[in-house]
């Protein structure tokens, strides 16, 4: 089956004007599915969907939605309309703040939960719905390493990383059986305009060798359907940076199903 037969004709991208979320937008165009490009900054992004467009011969529409506001899950659904859509890729996720907790505006933490938790859960809900009943379709969240534990500076930031990587598992799970696949990519150091400002701004340089956005996309767009967890750098069977491996962890997720499923039933 061709990627577009199973993921298209249509994919949302969230945080789609740089970085990560600007290289999925290219690869994907190369296979030939139209785009629902999502940011803030609408300048940026209507240049890569008419690029896109010139290039490729895609349909791409520009949606500025803030993520961070309440009710941005409805704004999506307004931008996406009436559109199929087969893939949903989550970006839009990074914490720019870099602060103690306590040192931070509440609001500024409760916009991070609206964006990584509220607003994931709502459009994953809403475009898992309709591939379920479609009975094919994939969602990539692009996660981090920060799921995996907490740090100081990072409370609110891997909170809500540990929330997508074990709300991905509990997905993957379910829609397994719908011929729907989901995949968290857990990102190690990536260099994204995003980190560049965040360490400019503390007067450091990026690290050489860090990821680059289009190996990244590459990486998880050749790993849809076939795992369930990628820890860049890290094998299937190595825990990386992770305590356990990817491998391990999709068995747990099984072994957790299993017992549920009795529980539950179907
Ligand atoms: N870069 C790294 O080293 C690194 C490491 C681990 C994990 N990750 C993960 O990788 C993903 C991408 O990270 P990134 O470094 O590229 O930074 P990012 O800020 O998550 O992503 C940048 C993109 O998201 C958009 N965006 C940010 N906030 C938004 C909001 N409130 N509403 C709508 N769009 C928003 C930005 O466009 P606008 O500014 O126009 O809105 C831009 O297109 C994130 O999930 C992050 O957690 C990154």
């Amino acid at each position: 089956v061709q990627f577009i037969d199973k993921y298209g004709p249509w994919a949302v991208i969230s945080g789609a004007s740089e970085g990560v979320g600007r290289a999925f937008a290219r690869q994907l165009a190369e296979r030939g599915l139209n785009l629902v490009l999502i940011a803030r900054r609408e300048g940026p992004l209507r240049e890569l969907a008419d690029g896109l467009t010139a290039e490729f011969g895609v349909e791409c529409a520009a949606a500025s939605v803030d993520l961070e506001a309440p009710g941005s899950s409805e704004r999506v659904a307004e931008a996406v309309g009436a559109r199929d859509v087969g893939l949903y890729v989550s970006n839009a996720g990074a914490d720019p703040h870099g602060s103690r907790f306590l040192d931070l505006d509440l609001e500024k933490w409760q916009g991070l939960v609206n964006r990584n938790v509220t607003n994931l859960m709502r459009c994953c809900h809403k475009f898992g719905t309709a591939m379920r009943t479609r009975g094919r379709g994939g969602i990539i969240l692009i996660g981090s390493g920060a799921c995996y534990g907490g740090a100081g500076h990072l409370a609110v930031y891997a909170g809500s990383k540990a929330f997508s990587l074990n709300f991905a598992e509990g997905l993957w799970s379910e829609l397994r059986p719908h011929g729907v696949d989901v995949l968290y990519m857990a990102l190690n150091m990536t260099d994204t305009p995003e980190l560049r400002r965040l360490l400019g701004s503390r007067g450091q340089l990026v690290p050489e060798g860090i990821a680059q956005p289009e190996d990244v996309a590459a990486q998880a767009l050749g790993s849809l359907g076939a795992v369930h967890l990628v820890n860049w750098g890290a094998a299937d069977e190595e825990p990386g940076f992770a305590p356990t491996s990817a491998s391990s962890r999709r068995l747990r997720t099984l072994a957790i199903d299993a017992a549920s499923s009795k529980v539950f039933g179907d």
